[in-house]
C-alpha cells in the first residue's frame, strides 16, 4: 500500500476507533431483554473484528461539514450494526455460504443458521432503535432513519443482494454490475456519509455533492473487494478469497481484467475527491476514500 496512504488512514483510525468502540460498547444492547444466545451472537459478529469503514464515514462526513463528532457517534454505530447484519446474512448457506467471515468462524457456523439469522434482524431493527433515542433533532431523526432505510432497504442493499444472487452463472455486463454493485454495497457507503453530513448540520447542496461522493467509492470499495478475491489469500482478507469464481459471480476483474478493475477503482475516487474538495474539512474522506483502492484487506 502507498506509505503516505497508509499511514494518514492509521492516524485516522488512531483517532476515530477508540470513540466508536467506546460507542458501540455503550449502545449495543446492553439493556436488552433477550434470550442470551441471540445476544452472544450479535456480540459476537460486531466484535469479530471488522474494519470500521461505515463508521469512520460517518464521522468523516460530519467532520467534512464542520459537524460535531459527539453527534455522528450514534449514527455511526447504527451503520456498523446494519453492516454487520449484512454480513451475517451473506454469509448464510442459502447466500453465499461461506466458512469465514472477520478472521473467525462465520455466525451460523458459530451459532446456527436461524440464530444467525434472528441475530441479523435483531441488528437491523436495533440500528433503528439506536438512532431513534439518541438523535436529538426530529426532524434530522427522521431524515437519517429515512437515509439509512433507503441505502440498506429494497432499492439498496438488500435488493443490490438480490440481484448479485440472481446473476450467478450469468454473464453480466458493465452496466449491470453497476446496478448491483451501487446497490449491494454503494447504497449504504453512500448513506453512510450522507448521514454523517445530516448530524453536521450540512447545507443541501452539500449533502448532494457527498451523495454523489458516497456513491462512487462505494462502487469502487465493491470493484475492489472484487480484486482481492482474486489476490489476496484468507489471513489478509479474514474470510476465505475465490468465492466469487466459484460461484460463478459476475465480477469487475473477470469483466476487465485485475490492472483495469484496479486502474478504475482509483479513477471513481479520484474523481469522488475532487468533489469535495471545497467543503470545510475534507480531509478525513479522502484519507478513507484513498485507503479504499490502496487496502490490502
Ligand atoms: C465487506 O465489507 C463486505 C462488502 C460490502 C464488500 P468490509 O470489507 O468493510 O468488511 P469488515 O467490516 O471489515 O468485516
Ligand atoms: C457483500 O458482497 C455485500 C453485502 C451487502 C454484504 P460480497 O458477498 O462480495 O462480500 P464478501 O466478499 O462476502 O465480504
Ligand atoms: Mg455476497
Ligand atoms: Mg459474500
Ligand atoms: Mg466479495
Amino acid at each position: 500500500m502507498a506509505t503516505d496512504v497508509s499511514a494518514s488512514f492509521d492516524r485516522l483510525v488512531t483517532r476515530y476507533s477508540p470513540m466508536i468502540d467506546r460507542s458501540l460498547r455503550r449502545l449495543a444492547w446492553p439493556r436488552a431483554d433477550a434470550p442470551k444466545r441471540l445476544l452472544q451472537a450479535m456480540s459476537y459478529s460486531l466484535w469479530a473484528g471488522g474494519k470500521r469503514l461505515r463508521p469512520m464515514l460517518v464521522l468523516a462526513g460530519c467532520e467534512a461539514v464542520g459537524g460535531r463528532l459527539s453527534a455522528a457517534l450514534p449514527v455511526a454505530c447504527a451503520f456498523e450494526m446494519i453492516h454487520t447484519y449484512s454480513l451475517i446474512h451473506d454469509d448464510l448457506p442459502a447466500m453465499d455460504d461461506d466458512d469465514l467471515r472477520r478472521g473467525k468462524p462465520t455466525c451460523h457456523k458459530a451459532f446456527d443458521e436461524a440464530t444467525a439469522i434472528l441475530a441479523g434482524d435483531a441488528m437491523l431493527t436495533y440500528a433503528f432503535q439506536v438512532v431513534s433515542e439518541q438523535v436529538r433533532n426530529p426532524r434530522v431523526c427522521v431524515e437519517v432513519m429515512r437515509q439509512i432505510a433507503r441505502g440498506a432497504g429494497v432499492s439498496g442493499m438488500v435488493g443490490g443482494q438480490q440481484a448479485d444472487l440472481e446473476g450467478e452463472g450469468q454473464s453480466l455486463d458493465l452496466e449491470r454490475l453497476v446496478y448491483i454493485h451501487s446497490r449491494k454495497t454503494g447504497a449504504l457507503i453512500a448513506a453512510a456519509v450522507v448521514c454523517g453530513a445530516l448530524v453536521g448540520g450540512a447545507s443541501k447542496a452539500a449533502v448532494a455533492r457527498l451523495r454523489s461522493f458516497g456513491r462512487d467509492i462505494g462502487l469502487a470499495f465493491q470493484v475492489v473487494d472484487d480484486i482481492l478475491d482474486v489476490t489476496a489469500t484468507a489471513e489478509q482478507l479474514g474470510k476465505s478469497p475465490g468465492k466469487d469464481q466459484a460461484a460463478h459471480k459476475q465480477t469487475y476483474p473477470a469483466l476487465m481484467g485485475l490492472d483495469m478493475a484496479k486502474v478504475h477503482a482509483q479513477q471513481l475516487i479520484d474523481k469522488a475527491c475532487r468533489r469535495i474538495a471545497n467543503l470545510p474539512r475534507p480531509q478525513a474522506l479522502t484519507t478513507i476514500s484513498q485507503y479504499f483502492v490502496a487496502r490490502t484487506h
